[in-house]
């Protein structure tokens, strides 16, 4: 109830605060132009500080009230134990989440570069690490049955666990960030991330099993039940720990959004990605759902996955990659980026495999060398795959697919998973 209640209060103080606060941005430098449209007037930009400080007061303030319970019977000596790994499990995330949108707001005074940003949310994930460690951190990995034979039924991958974890924080906050440039597209993949969050976690509540006994036979086959399978005390309170972060994450990122959509009148900077994507990264990892989640980042997994060769510097990587305006028309096309010499065998290979599939388009000279290629971007993908259209729709479309991808992600992780885990 009470992360209800900060969802609201979120969405209310998110919605108005921000044209409140935009020209503020503006006028210390922080806007920029919107490289899609024809007008060249500035938009006020890392309007993702109010999101982000809207949500992080919000913590701040129900903090005692998330607690209230062990609070009264503690000062009444009923129980002596006041649970402090939660509390330290709750104060580790805080840290994590403020150092990250620290980092994003920094990024959008300083521009920081790829090589120094990279690092920086591997060090703010290492708080909750520690509790991570202190809460008995499992580390072993169940193998799925068809390796079993092989591989044995669990993996302990220690360390390397950790490693993954780390890495985690830096592919939440960092997918999210290359997934932009075109209005409203960083906001509106969070949002539908955190409400399949926010889902999952309401399946492996207690309070939708009490409910589900009250549903016909047929209802109840495909309730969280049947579909999750009883849920340990253990586990609730993580998905209930979740959902307290996602609830107003989902309120304040909407009020953002609805200044954020096309027409955007303001921006929301690497501040909202970096604080979006530690989110994200905080729940599944305290929340031991790490898998699940990159389910819900398909998206910006593919996104990840094609923009390598541009990433690692092995061919050009301009400094933007968002589709290319074209004036007077109204629509996007992809934009390109241009080589200057042959690309190597091991560019120019999957380069023509991804132009087979039609995500990719390139132009090659009279040798036969590739010249020139689409950016390797899902926008990009997307355009050469259904033709130019408007940044509206093209918003529109990306949207859609990362629904579809959701759901696509809870058919695998509860029918799927069901098949290949006993
Ligand atoms: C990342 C991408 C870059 C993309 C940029 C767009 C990589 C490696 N980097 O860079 O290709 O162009 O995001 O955000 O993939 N902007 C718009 N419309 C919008 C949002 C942003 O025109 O709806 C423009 C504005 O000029 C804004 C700028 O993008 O000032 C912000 O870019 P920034 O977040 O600094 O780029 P990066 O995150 O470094
Ligand atoms: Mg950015």
């Amino acid at each position: 109830m009470p992360a209800v209640v900060m969802a609201i209060v979120a969405f209310c103080s998110s919605i108005t605060l921000i044209p409140l606060s935009s020209h503020c941005l503006a006028r210390v430098g922080l806007r920029g132009r919107d490289l899609l449209k024809p007008y060249k007037q500035l938009v006020p930009e890392s309007l993702g500080i109010v999101p982000a400080c809207v949500l992080i007061v919000l913590l701040f303030l129900f903090t005692p009230v998330f607690f209230a319970n062990h609070l009264k019977t503690h000062a009444s000596n009923l129980q002596p134990q006041f649970p402090h790994h939660k509390l330290s499990t709750y104060l580790s995330a805080l840290l994590s989440l403020q150092t990250a949108t620290l980092l994003g707001f920094l990024d959008d005074l300083f521009d920081i570069r790829w090589r120094y940003k990279l690092p920086i949310p591997l060090i703010a994930s290492i708080p909750m690490l520690v509790v991570y460690f202190a809460e008995g951190g499992i580390t072993d990995v169940v193998i799925p049955l068809p390796l079993r034979q092989l591989l044995g039924r669990v993996v302990h991958l220690g360390p390397l666990y950790y490693i993954y974890m780390a890495m985690l924080s830096t592919f939440c906050t960092n997918s999210i960030n290359i997934l932009a440039g075109i209005n409203g597209i960083e906001v509106a993949q969070a949002v539908v991330i955190a409400g399949s969050v926010a889902i999952n976690d309401l399946l492996h509540l207690p309070l939708s099993h009490g409910f589900v006994s009250h549903l016909p036979q047929f209802a109840a086959h495909w309730s969280s039940t049947a579909l999750v399978g009883p849920t340990t005390q253990e586990q609730a309170e993580r998905h209930l720990f979740s959902l307290c972060f996602m609830l107003p994450l989902i309120g304040a990122s909407l009020g953002l959004l609805y200044h954020n959509w096309y027409p955007a009148r303001v921006f929301p900077g690497d501040t909202y990605c970096y604080f979006a994507g530690m989110a994200f990264a905080i729940v599944a990892v305290l929340g031991h759902f790490s898998k699940t989640l990159l389910l819900f980042f398909l998206p910006q997994v593919i996104n990840f996955g094609l923009s390598t060769p541009q990433l690692f510097g092995l061919m050009a990587c301009p400094r933007h990659r968002v589709p290319r305006y074209v004036h007077g028309t109204g629509v996007l096309e992809p934009s390109r980026a241009y080589f200057d010499k042959p690309p190597a065998f091991y560019v120019s290979v999957p380069l023509r495999v991804l132009s087979a599939v039609g995500v990719v388009q390139l132009e090659v000279g009279g040798n036969g060398r590739i010249t020139c290629s689409t950016n390797l971007t899902l926008l990009n993908a997307f355009l050469c795959l259904f033709g130019k259209m408007s940044e509206r729709q093209l918003a529109s479309v990306t949207v859609v697919f990362q629904v579809a991808c959701s759901v696509l992600a809870f058919a695998v992780r509860y029918g799927l998973a069901g098949l290949v885990y006993d």
